[in-house]
């Protein structure tokens, strides 16, 4: 089967690297993919938005089968478009993808399936907002409510903050996106991220992560896409995984499908895990960016069985495996990143250090210019390492990026910490 995947980041790599290995892959082809993706797959040069264009490139290459990684596409239907012309897909429909696209309609549906999720209202103007916060004790969180590339959510610890965050989205400062916002009751606790691939019907836990969204050791300063991860979170313990599937992942899938929406894909729910247990912050309707780095060198069983299971509505019958052993990755980001990053700096060693005993190295946003490796992007590689332990895990990856020779970039030092606390405190 020929497969298109779309998306060019370290998210696409990993997929691209899972998929890559099926025995019912014949060709994959990647849009707009990278340098790593370029090893495994023909990177082809196509405006996603123009559905039109990808349904001729999918008639002309004989595509069977088409892999959606980030959420614009979806948000932006391109899932309707396959749908239309019968081409056999993984990820949501449009409607379905409003689960990531609207912050207040998730949390309206939360609502009304009794889902644990924090307090909330949705404004449309600033003078209901700011009366509404007037009543509400900070710490408290503002959100566009639409898509903002991860920057339209302010965690305000003072009233000033907040009553700045909503002026902001009124503002235009997230365009469309701001056009209507959501204030929410901010959550204590340990976030994780949790994955379930659904096929509108049964949704399948995959493994557990944990991401690292500020940009600074100890985890300080601004937040980002994500600058490490790893899997399993120790944090989401099988009581926990069945309480998040029970009271939050199955009773969505119910509702989307009695809404006559139903969802199809991977559902990504970024968890905070209080006091009284899992409640959700968010839904993605796609999978994480770099979680998917580390689900994927620990998953065993054949990536695009289970996602065609997924698409053709069979997951019942699916079962999926992993490795026992930790998975961590280190986001190396270019300097300047998550505000502008410096583009076109030259990468080095990259060969050297994938040579460290159960290193990947994933490319994210890396171009070639004839023998070089370039930085395109802000986030630009995951060092991935598996191990026996988070700590070994740590150690192997770090090792690897010592190896890599990039003055252009920079990463956390501290990536798995929380992790490797528990382990210590475990030993002793
Ligand atoms: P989001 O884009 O909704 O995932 O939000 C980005 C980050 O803001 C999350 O990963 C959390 O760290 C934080 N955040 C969002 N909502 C809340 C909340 N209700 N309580 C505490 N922190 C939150
Ligand atoms: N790492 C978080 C995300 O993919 O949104």
């Amino acid at each position: 089967m020929n497969v298109l995947l779309i998306g060019g980041g370290g998210r696409e790599h990993a997929l691209a690297w899972a998929l890559s290995a099926s025995p019912l892959l014949t060709k994959l082809y990647a849009a707009p993919g990278n340098a790593g993706i370029a090893e495994l797959a023909e990177c082809v040069k196509l405006d996603v938005a123009d559905h039109a264009a990808v349904l001729r490139f999918i008639a002309e290459t004989g595509i069977g089968f088409v892999v959606i990684g980030p959420e614009a596409p979806l948000v932006g239907g391109l899932g309707d478009a396959l749908s239309a012309a019968a081409i056999k897909h993984f990820g949501p429909s449009q409607t379905a993808s409003q689960l990531e696209g609207s912050k207040g309609y998730t949390k309206d549906l939360c609502r009304d399936a009794g889902i644990p999720t924090g307090a909330y209202g949705r404004f449309k103007d600033a003078a209901s907002a700011h009366a509404y916060l007037a009543r509400q004790p900070v710490p408290i969180v503002v959100k566009a409510d639409g898509l903002a590339a991860g920057k339209g959510v302010v965690v305000a610890t003072t009233r000033a903050e907040a009553e700045a965050a909503i002026d902001a989205c009124f503002s235009g400062a997230f365009g469309a996106a701001g056009a209507e916002v959501v204030i929410e009751e901010f959550l204590d606790g340990e976030e994780a991220s949790f994955f379930a691939l659904c096929d509108g019907k049964t949704a399948l836990a995959l493994a557990t992560a944990q991401d690292h969204k500020r940009v600074g050791d100890g985890d300080t300063g601004p937040n980002t896409g994500g600058m490490g991860a790893y899997s399993p979170a120790p944090v989401m313990t099988p009581e926990l995984v069945e309480r998040t599937m029970a009271e939050i992942i199955r009773p969505t899938v119910k509702a989307m499908a009695a809404r006559g929406t139903p969802f199809k894909g991977v559902l990504f729910a970024g968890l905070m895990i209080t006091k009284e247990g899992p409640k959700l912050i968010e839904y993605n309707v796609r999978f994480g960016d770099p979680e998917t780095q580390v689900l994927m060198m620990r998953l065993t069983s054949d990536l695009l069985t289970a996602m065609l299971a997924t698409a053709d509505g069979v997951l019942d019958a699916c079962d999926l495996r992993w490795r026992e052993d930790v998975a961590l990755t280190v986001v190396l980001a270019a300097k300047g990143y998550p505000g502008t990053p410096e583009k076109g700096t030259e990468i080095r060693g990259l060969e050297i250090a994938g040579q460290v005993p159960g290193v990947q190295i994933f490319h994210a946003g890396t171009r070639r210019d004839g023998g070089r490796l370039l930085a395109d992007g802000g986030r630009v590689l995951n060092v991935t390492a598996l191990g026996a332990t988070v700590g070994e895990a740590q150690e192997r990856a770090y090792t690897a990026i010592a190896k890599i020779d990039w003055p252009g970039g920079f990463c956390r030092t501290d990536i798995g910490w929380r992790a490797v606390v528990r382990e210590k405190a475990a030993e002793t």
